[in-house]
Order: structure tokens, then C-alpha cells, then sequence
């Protein structure tokens, strides 16, 4: 890691009891595989936006054991690499274009929450992501809901979602405003969706 000898103390991990993002992350997720009985615990999945790993520590929690993280901050990646429940953790920046060094249809889910805010992942980061996920995986995605009215990058976002359904990208699996707090008073927003390409 780059001159890095320590966790960057500028950093504050957010207690999981103010924010329900990752856990409503590993709620929708387990719901939407529940019938997959006999899932193998092993499945590659891939937390994007890793963060300081909040939401691999609750796939992790839930049984699986074979996550990669990619975030755009290595500060944030020594935390989650601190947390030893990664496989692999990739520094890499989302969106605009970019591409992530991985193979296509690399991982059986993709799993984020937090990371569609003002000025962080722009949305043509899913493109990448539906690429790296096999058909039939799915991408569950947690955001703070005033988001799509407030940010002008997200105020399309089930118009540019239905456009990628259209083309065969992905399906809708679910949309859900669980009646719970995501953070503060915010509300949640969480996109449940199976990669059809
Ligand atoms: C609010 S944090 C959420 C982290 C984690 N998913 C969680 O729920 O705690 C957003 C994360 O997205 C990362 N990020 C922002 N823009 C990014 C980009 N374009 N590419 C990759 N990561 C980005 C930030 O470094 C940060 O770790």
C-alpha cells in the first residue's frame, strides 16, 4: 500500500446501529436466494465500494467467505483489509468509463451500499459491474433514498436502470423501501437486481 503504515485516524467507521445499509444489503440479499436452498457458501462475490467493509462483514456474518472489495481509497482499503474477511482488494476507481481489471462474469453477486452519493460512484459504474457478474447473479445495491431526488447524477436512476433492463442487461428483482431508518432520518432505498446479459 502506498507509503501507508497504519489505518489513516481521520477515518471513523459508522456504528452498524445508525446505519442499516449493509444490513439491508444482507437482508435483501438472503431473501432474494432463499430458494437457492442448497447455495454453496463459497459463491465469489464482489463488495463494491468497499469502504471499510461493512458490507463484506455482513456477508461474511451470513456465511460467505469468498468476497473481493474494490474501493478508490486506499485509506478506506487498509481498513477493510484490517478486517482479514477479504480475498482480494483491488484499488481501482468506478465509474466514468473506467474499466476494473477483473474478467467478465468473474462473480455470482455484487453487493454496495453507500456508495451512490454526491460526488462518489456515478451510475455507469453498474456497466462495469452487470460485466463482471454471471447471468443469473444478482447486484443488490442500499443508498440513502432522497438521493434520486436531491443528486443530480441519480435523479434518472430507475429510468437509466429500465433502459439496461430493456437491453437485456438485468432484470428487476425488487425495489424496497423498507420502513426502517437508513441513516439519521433518511430512508432507504435498496434495488434488488439478476444480471440477464
Ligand atoms: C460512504 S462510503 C460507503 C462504504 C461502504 N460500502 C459502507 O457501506 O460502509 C463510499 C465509498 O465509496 C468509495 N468511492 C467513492 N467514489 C468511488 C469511485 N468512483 N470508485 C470507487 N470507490 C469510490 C469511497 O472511497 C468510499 O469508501
Amino acid at each position: 500500500m502506498r507509503g501507508h503504515t497504519g489505518p489513516d485516524r481521520g477515518v471513523v467507521e459508522i456504528s452498524s446501529l445508525k446505519y442499516s445499509g449493509p444490513r439491508l444489503v444482507g437482508e435483501y440479499f438472503v431473501k432474494h436466494t432463499k430458494d437457492k436452498s442448497c447455495i454453496n457458501k463459497n459463491i465469489p462475490i464482489l463488495d463494491v465500494g468497499a469502504g471499510t467493509g461493512l458490507v463484506a462483514q455482513i456477508m461474511h456474518d451470513i456465511g460467505f467467505d469468498n468476497i473481493d472489495g474494490v474501493d478508490a481509497s486506499d485509506t478506506m482499503l487498509e481498513f477493510a483489509r484490517g478486517k482479514s474477511i477479504y480475498q482480494r482488494l483491488y484499488c481501482a476507481k468506478l465509474g466514468e468509463g473506467n474499466t476494473l481489471p477483473m474478467i467478465d462474469n468473474t462473480y455470482d453477486a455484487a453487493v454496495m451500499s453507500g456508495i451512490f452519493v454526491q460526488g462518489h460512484v456515478k451510475l455507469d459504474a453498474l456497466l462495469d459491474i452487470i460485466r463482471l457478474v454471471k447471468p443469473g447473479g444478482l447486484i443488490v445495491n442500499a443508498m440513502r433514498e432522497q438521493n434520486i431526488h436531491d443528486v443530480d447524477e441519480y435523479m434518472n436512476i430507475h429510468e437509466i436502470f429500465a433502459s439496461w433492463a430493456k437491453k437485456g442487461l438485468w432484470k428487476c428483482l425488487e425495489h424496497a423501501t423498507p420502513p426502517v431508518k437508513y441513516y439519521g432520518d433518511y430512508k432507504p432505498l435498496v434495488h434488488v437486481y439478476e444480471v440477464t446479459k
